[in-house]
């Protein structure tokens, strides 16, 4: 038996979705950890797509959906969620999905601490998906965020809810936002607790009762390494660790026992949002990567930033990620292109690096060292096996494999569930 952890490896949108859904036919659960609804996680199911962005992704192939106590959980956006994909066909119900009674709320003021601090910062702006994120786990690092079991305390909620809003308020005023009205909030909690409260647990109980009895588990990562709150472009991140040890502590598991850690990687790259990009294309090809590859935010709709598949960020993901395998997506996108390339390294102020280094300037000024490769005339979309690749589609797969130092897993060709070559099975371990 071995357990799988699946982290995103560039800036998001790497398929994630797409590869937990292939993998949970032989899952017994499914687990997030961190991140919020700022996730969107696409399954193309037969002629269903699935958007999710708080529900883990196993609940399409009904296994069992775990919300670890390291997500931060928006009620409105959650029950939702429930709501659209119940009259998608898909059954959720207390039986096949828990949430952690100690994860962290994300309530109608933080949307709007987001959204005025953004606005605040005008050009400097982070780009976040405005839906709470950052205020929230700032709130759970404070000691003063509500938490699921907090629903169950109607007492505790008035006194939190004083202290959240003397502080948020406060902030509120000063960017010139709209205050928040404490019985308005409170009464909003109370009407949320009798339908989340039923999900409610402590999931740590569930998941060690799962491990002992050798039940397979997946771990969901939502965003990606580059996006880590320590380990990304730093401030152009998300405000949790992305990275696999982060599933451990986001759910109360045994970080021996989260099994093979896959990383999801784009066969080129993208970003959406602010901050540096050393491979993005600003040409005709990045537009045309950018139809292709169909990159439109799930969330927001925003248009990806595209350009190359960069390497070095890459390895580096692998290293501080703790990947051991990379599942390659969107091969396809690339058929046709006359020349590839890809990003091995940077120069920086006349300096090369094989790393992208943490200071904000010197992120910025990250030149790419390019390596040119030859494109092929055939066709990977929708290929089931290797045997059906082009040779120079194979070329490009291996040299990316010497560049990042890790093994590819699982090739994607298309967003069908089952456009996926397996070239290693990642449950062996
Ligand atoms: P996630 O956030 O990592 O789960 O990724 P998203 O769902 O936000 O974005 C990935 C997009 O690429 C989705 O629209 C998928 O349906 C699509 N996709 C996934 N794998 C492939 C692939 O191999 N080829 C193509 N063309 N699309 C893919
Ligand atoms: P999935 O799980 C891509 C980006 C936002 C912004 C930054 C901070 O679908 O890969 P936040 O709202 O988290 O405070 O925004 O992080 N971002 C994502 N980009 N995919 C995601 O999730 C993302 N979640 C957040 O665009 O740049
Ligand atoms: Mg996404």
């Amino acid at each position: 038996m071995a357990n799988v952890t699946v982290i995103g490896a560039q800036w998001g949108d790497e398929g994630k979705g797409k590869v937990v859904d292939w993998l949970a036919s032989r899952a017994d659960l499914v687990v997030r950890f961190q991140g919020g609804h700022n996730a969107g996680h696409t399954l193309v199911v037969g002629n269903q797509t699935y958007k999710l962005s708080l529900l883990p992704s196993g609940l399409v192939r009904g296994k069992m959906g775990i919300i670890g106590n390291g997500v931060v959980v928006d009620p409105e956006a959650l029950l939702a969620e429930i709501a659209r994909v119940r009259a998608q066909g898909l059954t959720v119900t207390p039986e096949t999905l828990r949430l952690a009674e100690n994860a962290t709320l994300i309530l109608p003021l933080h949307a709007a601490i987001d959204r005025a601090r953004e606005t605040a910062r005008g050009e400097k702006k982070i780009g976040t998906t405005g839906r709470g994120i950052g205020p929230a786990y700032e709130d759970k690092v404070a000691r003063r965020a509500i938490r699921v079991c907090d629903l169950a305390e109607p007492e505790t909620l008035s006194d939190k809810l004083d202290e959240l809003l003397l502080h948020h308020n406060t902030l509120l005023a000063g960017l010139g936002a709209p205050t928040f009205d404490k019985q308005v909030l409170l009464d909003q909690l109370l009407a949320w607790a009798p339908e989340i409260l039923p999900y409610a647990e402590p999931v740590w109980e569930r998941l060690d009762e799962a491990r002992r009895a050798g039940k397979r588990i997946l771990f969901e990562g939502a965003q990606a390494v580059m996006l880590d709150v320590d380990h990304g472009t730093y401030p152009y991140v998300t405000s949790s660790n992305t990275v696999a040890a982060t599933a451990a502590a986001g759910s109360g598991f045994a970080p021996s026992a989260l099994g093979f850690v896959l990383g999801i990687a784009k066969a080129y790259c993208t970003r959406v949002g602010s901050g540096p990009f050393p491979s993005e294309l600003h040409d005709e090809t990045g537009r045309l990567l950018g139809e292709r590859g169909r990159e439109f935010g799930t969330v927001t709709g925003r248009p990806r930033r595209c350009g190359w598949f960069d390497a070095a960020l890459v390895r580096q993901a692998i290293k501080v990620g703790g990947i051991q395998g990379i599942v390659m997506t969107k091969i396809d996108v690339l058929d046709g292109l006359k020349e590839l390339r890809i990003c091995t390294g940077y120069t920086i102020n006349g300096a090369h690096y094989s790393y992208l280094p943490a200071a904000m300037r010197a992120q910025a000024a990250a030149q790419p060292v390019w390596e040119t490769l030859p494109g092929w005339s055939g066709t990977t979309k929708g290929a089931r096996s290797t045997a059906e690749l082009p040779a120079d589609a194979v070329k490009y797969i291996r040299r990316i494999e010497e560049l990042i130092e890790a093994p590819i897993i699982l090739l994607t060709t298309g967003p069908e569930r089952d456009d996926t070559i397996m070239m290693r099975d990642p449950f062996e371990g």
